[in-house]
C-alpha cells in the first residue's frame, strides 16, 4: 500500500509514519511536508529510504499534489498550522494551509479516486462548561472559538461536501489533545517539561482550571488505522481516551516528577477566548474495535519527560525561538 502522509515531519504525523512502517510491512510512505517551523527533519531520521521518502512541498501546490496523488492508494492528511496561540496573531497562515491545502488535496483525491482520511480536532466543537456533564459526540454542533479551530472546522465541512457532491471516499477523525515524543516546544506539556529541565517555573495561562482530554499520540494513531480499515466512508469518528485533567493537575504532576512542590508555577497572561473544557465520547471509534493502550497518564507523562531529557539536540533551537516569543507577550499575574 502506497500512503501519502501530509505533515508527516510534524508531531503526530511523524509518530504515525514510524508506527506504520514498524507495524505494517506492506506499506510505503511518501511524506509531503512544507517543513515549517513545526517540522523537524530529525523526526524522520533513520527510516528505511526504500520505504519512506520525504517530499518537501506545500499541500497548496496543485501540480505537486496531483503528481503525488497519482501514485497513492491512501492519503492520511495531518498537515496543518496547529497552534491556537499562533492563529490569534497570524490567522491567514491557517486559512491557507488548513482550508485551501485541504481543498487542494481532496480535489486531487477525487480526481484520482484515492481513499482519504482527514485528521481533525475536537476543538471544532468549541468548549464545554467545567461543570457540564456532557462530552462531545459526532452529533455535537460545530462552534469553534479560535481562528485555528475555525480553520479546522472549515476543512471538515469541505471534506463532507466532497463526499456528498463528488463521491470522495473519505473518513474524518476528531481527536482530543495529544502528548508524547516529538511534540513542538510551543505546546503545553513540552513547554512545561522544558521549563522544568531548564530549572525554570512552569507557566500556566489564567486560572489553570481549563480541562483537556489527554491521549497518547500512539493511541491516536492506532485509532486512525482502525478507522481507515474499518470505518464507513462519509462518517466522522471521535478519538479520546477518558483523559480529562485540568492544567493545574498536569503541572502538579510534572512538578512531582521533578521532585518539586506541586503548586510551584507562575500564572501568566491568559489566552484570549481560552476554551474551558474539551471532553470526548469515543464510542464511535470504540465500536470499531479500537482501544487505547496508554491508560496511565502519569506513566505516560514520566516517559515523555524522559524522552525530552534524552533528546536535547531535538528541541534546543526550537525552544529558544518559541520561548523568547512567548516571553515577549506574557505578563506574570498575581496568584
Ligand atoms: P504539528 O504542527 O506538529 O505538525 C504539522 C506539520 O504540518 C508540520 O510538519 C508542518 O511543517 C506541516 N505543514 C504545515 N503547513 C503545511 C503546508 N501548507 N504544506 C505541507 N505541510 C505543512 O502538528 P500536530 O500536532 O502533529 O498536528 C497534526 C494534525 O493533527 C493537525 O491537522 C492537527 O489539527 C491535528 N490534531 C492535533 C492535535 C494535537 O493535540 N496536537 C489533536 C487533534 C488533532
Ligand atoms: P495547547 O498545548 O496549546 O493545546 P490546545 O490549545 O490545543 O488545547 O494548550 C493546552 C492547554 O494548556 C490550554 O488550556 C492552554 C494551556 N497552556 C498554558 O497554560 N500554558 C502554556 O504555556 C501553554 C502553551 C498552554
Amino acid at each position: 500500500m502506497r500512503i501519502l502522509v501530509t505533515g508527516g515531519a510534524g508531531f503526530i504525523g511523524s509518530n504515525f509514519v514510524h508506527r506504520t512502517l514498524s507495524t505494517r510491512p506492506d506499506t510505503q510512505v511518501v511524506v509531503l511536508d512544507a517543513m515549517t517551523y513545526a517540522a523537524n527533519p530529525e523526526n524522520l531520521a533513520g527510516l528505511d529510504p526504500q520505504r519512506c521518502r520525504l517530499v518537501e512541498g506545500d499541500v497548496c501546490d496543485v501540480e505537486l499534489v496531483d503528481e503525488l496523488m497519482a501514485e497513492a492508494d491512501l492519503v492520511v492528511h495531518f498537515a496543518a498550522e496547529s497552534h491556537n496561540d499562533n492563529s490569534l496573531h497570524n490567522p491567514l497562515a491557517f486559512t491557507r494551509s488548513n482550508v485551501e491545502g485541504t481543498v487542494v488535496l481532496i480535489n486531487a483525491a477525487t480526481r484520482h479516486d484515492v481513499r482519504f482520511h482527514h485528521i481533525s480536532t475536537d476543538e471544532v466543537f468549541g468548549d464545554l462548561a467545567l461543570d457540564d456533564p456532557a462530552r462531545f459526540t459526532p452529533d455535537t454542533p460545530y462552534n469553534p472559538s479560535s481562528p485555528y479551530s475555525a480553520s479546522k472546522a472549515a476543512s471538515d465541512h469541505f471534506v463532507r461536501a466532497f463526499v456528498r457532491s463528488h463521491g470522495l471516499r473519505a473518513t474524518i477523525s476528531n481527536c482530543s489533545n495529544n502528548y508524547g515524543p516529538r511534540q513542538h516546544p510551543e505546546k503545553f506539556i513540552p513547554r512545561q517539561i522544558l521549563n522544568l529541565l531548564a530549572g525554570e517555573e512552569p507557566r500556566v495561562y489564567g486560572t489553570g482550571e481549563n480541562v483537556r482530554d489527554w491521549i497518547h499520540v500512539d493511541d491516536h494513531n492506532d485509532a486512525v488505522w482502525t478507522i481507515i480499515e474499518k470505518g464507513e466512508i462519509g462518517q466522522t469518528y471521535l478519538i479520546g481516551a477518558d483523559g480529562e485533567h485540568d492544567n493545574l493537575a498536569v503541572v502538579a504532576e510534572l512538578n512531582r516528577v521533578f521532585g518539586r512542590e506541586p503548586g510551584a508555577f507562575l500564572h501568566v497572561t491568559d489566552r484570549p477566548g481560552h476554551d474551558r473544557r474539551y471532553a470526548i465520547d469515543a464510542s464511535s471509534t470504540l465500536a470499531l474495535g479500537w482501544e487505547p493502550r496508554h491508560r496511565d497518564f502519569r506513566a505516560g507523562l514520566r516517559e515523555t519527560v524522559e524522552w525530552y531529557r534524552g533528546n536535547p539536540g531535538w528541541w534546543e533551537r526550537a525552544r529558544e525561538a518559541t520561548e523568547s516569543a512567548y516571553r515577549r507577550r506574557e505578563v506574570q499575574l498575581p496568584k
